[in-house]
């Protein structure tokens, strides 16, 4: 039997086991928060929604981690989300010692699980769960390419006026301002995209998926996104608990996949049983190169700045 747990019963957790159970991820969803009742009364509530969307597991909440034991995946969604004004650095020193002391709790209890690491800034926390955890790199991934590359698609699509699920594209690198949407790759109905929006047209797509997390945040004003984000660390989940090795991009250890070392960064992989199964590398222009390692410099910034 398939068990899901979620760390962090906040917009983005809730947001995560909303849709787990709308998508049958797992027979078991366990949500966990410090915060009492929050995750019980979060969960219950989902619980409920059990005969009208068709699910037939198992959902609870709770505060204590041993609720989470032997789990399959593990999505860690706590810490803080940022306000406008704010960049996703500026979550990193409290982020890190919530990611430190989740991490220590979770594999305490799951030591075999599948981490998938959504907490912001996303690339440093993802490497901050792979160094407490000591798990091996293809168990441990960071959410943040699935999202990048729908905001990018539903871009597209709006553009088009096309259906975003026939827009392919792709996002890679660090989930900040240096992110890369790739733009020679990116197609529709297998059309390639530059030969259907100008340049101009294209850049202006690209640049509103970079700063795609600000422009909710903008008009939130007391919170960042949390429904998209939730799906795509749930379809991250699903990938791996039904081993169906979908091709999604993920933050993932790279070693010299790029020409990169050491880092985690937003790579296309294939995600299944046992985590990540293979990293799909491929050949990247002088400028795709250039932009993809102006992210990894910043992430390794980043992970310096943990201090782990
Ligand atoms: C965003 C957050 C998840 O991009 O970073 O909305």
């Amino acid at each position: 039997m398939a068990k899901l747990s979620i760390v962090g019963a906040g917009a983005v957790g809730t947001s995560c086991a909303q849709w787990a159970v709308n998508r049958n991820a797992a027979e078991e969803i366990v949500l966990v928060d410090v915060v009492e009742g929050l995750a019980e009364g979060k969960a219950l509530d989902i619980a409920q929604a059990a005969p009208l969307c068709g699910y037939s597991g198992r959902i609870s909440g709770s505060t204590d981690f041993s609720t989470t034991a032997e789990s399959d995946v593990v999505i860690i969604t706590a810490g803080l989300a940022r306000k406008p004004g704010m960049s996703r650095e500026d979550l990193l020193e409290k982020n890190v010692q919530i990611v430190r002391s989740v991490t220590e709790q979770v594999v305490a209890h799951s030591p075999d699980a599948c981490l998938v690491v959504v907490t912001n800034p996303i690339d440093a926390m993802v490497y901050t769960a792979f160094k407490i955890s000591g798990f091996p790199a293809e168990r441990v991934v960071g959410m943040a390419g699935v999202l990048d590359s729908a905001r990018y698609r539903t871009f597209i699509a709006e553009k088009l006026g096309v259906a975003a699920q026939d827009v392919c594209a792709l996002v890679m690198g660090i989930h900040g301002d240096n992110m890369l949407p790739l733009v020679r790759l990116a197609s529709v109905g297998g059309v390639p995209l530059s030969q259907l929006l100008s340049e101009e047209e294209i850049a202006e797509i690209v640049k509103r998926t970079q700063h795609g997390g600000a422009e909710i945040v903008g008009h939130l004003k007391t919170g960042s996104a949390f429904t998209t984000p939730g799906l795509s660390a749930v379809e991250m989940a699903a990938a791996i608990i039904k081993g169906q090795n979908r091709v999604l991009p993920c933050a993932a250890m790279l070693d010299g996949q790029f020409g990169i070392q050491g880092v985690f960064l937003g790579v296309p992989v294939v995600l299944g049983r046992g985590g990540i199964v293979k990293i799909l590398e491929f050949e990247l222009t002088a400028e795709e190169r250039e932009a993809l390692l102006k992210g990894a410099e910043a992430v390794k910034r980043q992970v310096e700045a943990t201090g782990i």
